[in-house]
């Protein structure tokens, strides 16, 4: 339960049905905060019954008038996003505005693969489909080169250029044409992405803004524990740890998608000291005093977390890198 909610309300009927001018700046929809604890259906049917919908939020714009209207106490209020978890995945360009062709497509023979949900530019030419998590280079539009994960490239590009290159035309531009015939590297992220998630008055928006903190990864083969944390100290930064209800939800958000019961988290018990406790950064494996009992959180249902045997082998979930 969150206690604020927002929806738009349709200042003029145009802004719903002329998309032209919703676009990018329009300014044609006003915010409200509604100072209620509601889940997030309840919510929706609030603002369907005496409003338009839950707010449906296009761009940076939008966000930040959002964030000044939600100053005060509350940090969290529900947005008309939520998640078809059982649909397919849709392509999308980051640059809000900039639309999906799957004609205009240019992926390399047998991509993009399943699993792999952000995209990769090869050679200059080709897409590849790529795991969102691995750092990468990166193009913004108007923008420089560096190696970030593709959540972080898009952060960074939004603040510091326009956005991650969006759409054939910007992959044409002549300037973006020679910052890549400069580079010395084979692969550069583009903005392109897919995702499960839909907007609840039903527009296809590609605009999403996730919080950096939370962006956790499941790892989708079976591992023991420590084949786990090894795999996630070498790939990403460390098995996931869990310290309040953010993290507890962002780590539930991932687990759903694992085809094993329980994922392995970054918990582990000492048998000499009594203690549960979280790997982190610097901890490492003393084989004696082990006694290998663990903690991993129901893939499913109420997601409680379990003690588990540390050589039964389960999907897992890493943190950023
Ligand atoms: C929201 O309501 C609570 C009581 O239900 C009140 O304490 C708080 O000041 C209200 N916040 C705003 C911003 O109106
Ligand atoms: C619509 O607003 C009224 C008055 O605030 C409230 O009583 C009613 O429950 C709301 N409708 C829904 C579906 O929540
Ligand atoms: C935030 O609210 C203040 C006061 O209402 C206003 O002066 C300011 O322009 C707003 N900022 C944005 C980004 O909307
Ligand atoms: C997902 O895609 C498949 C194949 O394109 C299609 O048959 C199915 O109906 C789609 N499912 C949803 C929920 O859109
Ligand atoms: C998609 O791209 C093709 C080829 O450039 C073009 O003919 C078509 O009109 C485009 N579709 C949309 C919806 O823009
Ligand atoms: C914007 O660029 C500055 C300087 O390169 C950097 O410190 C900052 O982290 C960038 N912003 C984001 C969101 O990455
Ligand atoms: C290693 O862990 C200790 C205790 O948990 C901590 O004080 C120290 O800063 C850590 N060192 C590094 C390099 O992370
Ligand atoms: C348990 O704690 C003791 C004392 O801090 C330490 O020496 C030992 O290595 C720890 N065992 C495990 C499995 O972490
Ligand atoms: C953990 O599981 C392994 C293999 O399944 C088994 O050999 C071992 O005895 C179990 N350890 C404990 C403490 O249950």
């Amino acid at each position: 339960y969150f206690h604020i909610l927002y929806f738009p309300l349709v200042h003029t009927e145009m802004c719903l049905f002329t998309a032209q001018c919703c676009f990018m700046d329009c300014q044609l929809y006003q915010f409200h905060y509604i100072n209620e604890s509601k889940t997030w259906t309840e919510a929706q049917q609030y603002c369907r019954e005496n409003h338009t919908d839950l707010v449906t939020v296009t761009n940076m714009k939008d966000m930040k008038r959002l964030i000044n209207i939600s100053a005060g106490d509350q940090s969290e209020a529900w947005i008309g996003l939520y998640d078809q978890t059982l649909g397919n995945r849709t392509w999308r360009w980051s640059l809000p505005g900039v639309e999906f062709n799957e004609s205009e497509t240019n992926w390399y023979n047998g991509e993009p693969k399943d699993g792999r949900n952000c995209a990769h530019m090869l050679l200059k030419v080709k897409w590849l489909s790529i795991d969102c998590s691995f750092p990468s280079y990166f193009l913004c539009y108007n923008g420089k080169l560096k190696q970030k994960s593709w959540l972080e490239a898009q952060s960074y590009c939004r603040e510091n250029h326009t956005d991650l290159i969006s759409g054939t035309k910007q992959l044409q531009d002549e300037e973006v044409k020679m910052m890549m015939n400069s580079a010395d590297f084979e692969k550069v992220f583009i903005g392109l992405f897919r995702d499960t998630w839909r907007w609840s008055d039903g527009s296809s928006f590609s605009f999403r803004h996730w919080n950096l903190k939370f962006d956790n990864h499941i790892i989708n083969s079976a591992m023991n524990w420590h084949e786990a944390l090894t795999y996630c100290r070498e790939n990403h930064h460390d098995l996931v740890t869990i310290t309040n209800m953010d993290d507890q939800r962002s780590v539930q958000q991932e687990a759903q998608f694992a085809s094993t019961p329980f994922v392995w988290i970054g918990l582990r018990f000492n048998c000499s000291r009594n203690v549960w406790f979280w790997v982190c950064d610097n901890w490492t494996w003393n084989e004696q005093n082990d006694c290998n009992m663990f903690g991993a959180m129901q893939a499913g249902g109420e997601h409680r977390w379990f003690q588990r045997n540390g050589s039964e082998r389960f999907n897992f979930i890493c943190s950023k890198y």
